[in-house]
């Protein structure tokens, strides 16, 4: 797969607001749901077909166009940071089937010399998948990839290889970007920010913090 980045001017400018230290926990859960918002239409805009359809106004009869397989996307909610996140997804694929995942890293155990995390997983709660779907794993922080790594295996364990398998973040090192793509050589990654390193504790510099933390205490 490949990655790519969110070219939007607007994802950029709510990004740039969510990094900010200022910004408080209800104006950082706001900004991550604008920026879900944001990055769903650009995932439409630049991954999704359209079809011309007649359209009948009060009027007349004329050529629409309506954009395919709206209706086969799944949002997979990586807990929890990722739920104002997908909320904004969500306003962009209103019909998206959900699936819910918790996953995060052992801190207390730390990252290893592979700059690696143990994830515990909790929780996993998938929709059938079909081949015709657009899969969407949503986590704003893709620090050392540890997390992501371990919800596509849950993914891709599933029976049926879905069409597009899409990781998307807020922000990502350099670093998860490489050993998600090594893990899933078939999912394709968008980031709002491709962001400088990982810090000794595999934070995101220059970041923008503990997002769930953020959002949530
Ligand atoms: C954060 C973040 C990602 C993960 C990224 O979650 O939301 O899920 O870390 O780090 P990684 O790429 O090194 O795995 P965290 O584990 O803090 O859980 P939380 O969302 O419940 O706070």
């Amino acid at each position: 797969g490949d990655a790519s980045v969110v070219t939007h001017a607007l994802a950029r400018d709510e990004l740039t607001r969510i990094r900010n230290v200022e910004t408080e926990q209800v104006a950082f859960r706001k900004g991550l749901v604008r920026l879900g918002r944001i990055c769903g239409y650009e995932i439409i805009d630049g991954r999704m077909e359209t079809e011309y359809t007649e359209v009948k106004t009060p009027l007349t009869t004329t050529m629409g166009e309506r954009v395919k397989g709206l209706d086969d996307v799944v949002i997979v909610n990586v807990l929890r940071a990722a739920t104002p996140f997908v909320e904004g997804l969500l306003k962009a694929f209103p019909r998206a089937r959900q699936g819910v995942i918790s996953a995060s890293r052992d801190e207390e155990a730390g990252m290893n010399d592979d700059g690696e995390f143990p994830i515990s997983v909790e929780y996993v709660k998938l929709p059938e998948i079909t081949e015709d779907d657009t899969v969407i794993i949503a986590d704003p922080m893709l620090a050392t990839g540890s997390t992501m790594a371990t919800v596509l295996d849950y993914i891709t364990s599933e029976k049926t290889e879905p069409e597009n398998l899409l990781v998307l973040a807020a922000v990502s090192a350099p670093e998860g970007i490489v050993r998600v793509s090594e893990a899933q050589p078939d999912a394709d990654i968008i980031s709002v920010a491709i962001d400088d390193e990982l810090d000794e504790d595999g934070f995101i510099v220059p970041g923008l913090g503990d997002a769930g933390d953020r959002a949530f205490r």
